[in-house]
């Protein structure tokens, strides 16, 4: 059987888009920026994204788009034996899927507490007290909570729907999930600057401390934000590459995915702070203290802040509205872009049905979600996911690209992309790819263990 094809180039660049735009654009970048310099983090962001990020961006749309295969398939055409570090990568992220739907049950819910804004004034209490039911601290399991439940039911259908009919479904999904994110942070950031205050938390995100670019830590944070949030090492843009046509654009189209996802973080770091600001000035505390990211910034710190909007509860609700619908649509294409590599991975090594592979993990991933479901859910869901993220992320990214500068060969990619590409790239490509990816990746990994112990 032939296999499946994008409908057009936008669907294929929507989709990356949507994958590499996700919570972490919304809820980890902007803390990212805030503790790591401000405006100062912008230079070795920058750096980050055009010296590894893009490079490798490009590696994984041509190593898909050449071999037509999933991560491990890929690996396997590249070397027998580094068939494990694709099907490492795409694991990994079946695993991630797990705890993000999780999250996207919270969202589910917290759409529905909108109206009306439930939480009213105490945004913690409600989320730990009678959302999460924690009343004890960490580690107290117990009973499932039954809205989380229903929010995890939720997500596993959407992205069973979304993924059925392989690209054409996803295609007809992120014409608007893809741009409705976009759309209203566009309004939230519009309605954050004209806040009072507004101006005060944006200092704290634009102000440059050029002094911190002087600590490593910092350095590393910049390269890691950039492989987290264009969604690299997890065998996902490899899949969707494979979906081109082998002549497709690379260059042009990792580009073009690389700015989109930018701007959608800078957006939401305009739209966050702002709110951040105008929330400091109400409560009469400097914004480094009501500064959140995660978990504690979607459903605490911001429901706060929606909380003391001006015009009433109506307005407040509608500010909720979009705040979650936002949150939701931006990270359903992630969402699925991970199960969509699990499906690719499966579907070329055991020549799996789709759909029935999709029920089957569908409810395997619910299955698995319950453990997050529980009332002391949050605590594993936050451990899992600094391990994962983490240590997977790094290591598959350090063995995925010696095996494809070194083993396949940078050169022999880079003519590949320029074959096909309009945009023509220079032999910095080989440098990034055999030095700098490896490098920088394995200075995280150091540092971030030096860190552990410590
Ligand atoms: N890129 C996504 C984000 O920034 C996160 C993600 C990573 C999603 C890996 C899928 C796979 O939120």
């Amino acid at each position: 059987m032939a296999r499946q094809k994008w409908g057009s180039r936008w669907a294929f660049v929507l989709a990356a888009i949507g994958s590499a735009a996700g919570l972490g654009n919304a809820w980890r970048f902007p803390y990212m920026a805030y503790s790591n310099g401000g405006g100062a983090f912008y230079v070795p962001y920058f750096i980050a994204l055009f010296l590894a990020g893009i490079p490798l961006l490009m590696a994984e749309f041509a190593i898909g788009q050449k071999f037509q295969s999933s991560a491990p398939k890929s690996m396997a055409k590249i070397k027998k034996g580094a068939e494990f570090i694709g099907w490492w990568a795409v694991i990994t992220g079946a695993l991630i899927t797990f705890y993000y739907n999780v999250i996207m049950a919270y969202i589910f819910n917290y759409l529905y507490h909108s109206f009306g804004v439930a939480w009213k004034d105490n945004p913690s209490n409600f989320f730990f007290g009678n959302f999460l039911k924690i009343s004890n601290g960490p580690g107290e399991l117990g009973s499932i909570r039954w809205p989380i439940l229903i929010g995890l039911v939720l997500a596993w259908l959407w992205i069973y729907f979304i993924l059925r009919k392989g690209t054409s479904s996803v295609g007809k999904t992120v014409v608007w999930t893809v741009p409705l994110p976009v759309v209203l942070l566009i309004l939230l950031g519009i309605r954050g600057i004209t806040l009072d205050g507004a101006t005060q938390g944006l200092n704290y995100l634009f102000e440059p401390n050029f002094a911190k670019l002087a600590d490593p830590r910092v350095w590393a944070n910049a390269f890691g934000q950039i492989f987290f949030t264009l969604s690299l090492a997890f065998g996902i843009m490899i899949a969707y590459g494979s979906y081109n046509k082998k002549d497709e654009d690379i260059a042009n189209n990792a580009i073009i995915t690389a700015l989109g996802n930018s701007a959608t973080s800078f957006l939401a770091g305009i739209a966050v702070f702002s709110v951040l600001g105008y929330m400091a000035l109400q409560t009469g505390s400097p914004v480094n203290e009501v500064v959140k990211g995660g978990i504690g910034l979607a459903f605490v710190v911001y429901p706060k802040a929606i909380s003391l909007f001006p015009g009433g509860m109506i307005i407040q609700s509608i500010i909720g509205l979009a705040f979650f619908l936002m949150l939701l649509t931006l990270g359903i294409d992630s969402a699925f872009s991970l199960v969509e590599a699990v499906e690719a991975a499966a579907s070329d090594k055991f020549k799996t049905n789709k759909k029935a592979f999709l029920i089957g993990f569908s409810i395997f991933g619910f299955l698995c979600g319950l453990l997050f479901s529980t009332q002391g859910g949050l605590y594993w869901l936050d451990i899992i996911d600094h391990f994962l993220s983490i240590y997977a992320l790094l290591i598959v990214g350090i063995l995925e690209s010696i095996i494809i500068g070194w083993v396949f060969g940078a050169e022999k990619l880079r003519n590949y992309i320029n074959k096909v590409s309009e945009v023509k790239i220079g032999k910095w490509f080989n440098l990034s790819l055999k030095f700098i990816i490896p490098t920088a990746l394995i200075s995280v990994l150091v540092l971030t263990l030096i860190d552990e112990i410590k």
